[in-house]
């Protein structure tokens, strides 16, 4: 059996992007093997994904620490527990310290909803229909301690069409977003085994 990347998903909500990778992760040689997902709210739907898929689930509430970096030792501590190799943020809702984002430094990913540079941070889709851009998309890249603006690793658009709203936008870029997640983990993960 060929080794593969031991791989941690983080998520606040639905987590069809973790759903997305754990399907991925099926075939017999992807490069990584999802072995932990972390939620820092307890009713993510993603928490039944994972069950559904036997992985192991940690639930670390922020609202019971005092700060960011505390929480941010616990989400590390379970990590480690676990010998975690590469850890995916998908729709993880919370800004990481930036002690956390330099002791995962290259083995943190995450992906934004929009074609960066253009709109870090939120309500990206309303932005893009308010420029008048003809396309938008989504981008996954590694995390730094700058929101939203390390270095690419692979990124998808869409045309935007006339009477798109933020919701039908949405909608697509989410469906693109479930192509590029899997296909930039199997490219991280791939350059990772061939480094070790
Ligand atoms: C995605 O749109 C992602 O780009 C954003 O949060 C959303 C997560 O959706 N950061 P899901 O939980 O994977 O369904």
């Amino acid at each position: 059996m060929m080794r593969r990347i031991k791989t941690a998903v983080l998520i606040s909500g639905n987590g069809s992007n973790l759903q997305a990778i754990l399907d991925a992760a099926q075939a017999a040689d992807y490069p990584a093997c999802i072995t932990l997902v972390i939620s820092n709210k307890e009713e993510a739907y993603g928490l039944k994904r994972a069950e559904n898929a036997d992985v192991a689930t940690v639930v670390i509430p922020h609202q019971h620490y005092e700060n960011r970096e505390s929480f941010d030792r616990m989400v590390d501590a379970a990590l480690k527990n676990h010998g975690i190799e590469l850890v995916v943020m998908a729709g993880f809702m919370r800004i990481l310290s930036d002690w956390f984002v330099e002791q995962w430094a290259g083995k943190l990913i995450n992906i934004h909803p929009s074609l960066l540079p253009k709109y870090k941070g939120l309500h990206t889709h309303q932005r893009a229909l308010d420029a008048g851009d003809a396309e938008h998309g989504a981008t996954v890249h590694w995390v730094t301690p700058e929101l939203d603006s390390g270095e690419i690793i692979v990124q998808g658009s869409v045309a935007i069409e006339p009477g798109d709203t933020a919701e039908t936008l949405q909608q697509r870029v989410h469906a693109l977003e479930h192509q590029l997640y899997p296909a930039a983990v199997k490219k991280v993960a791939t350059a990772m085994l061939a480094r070790a």
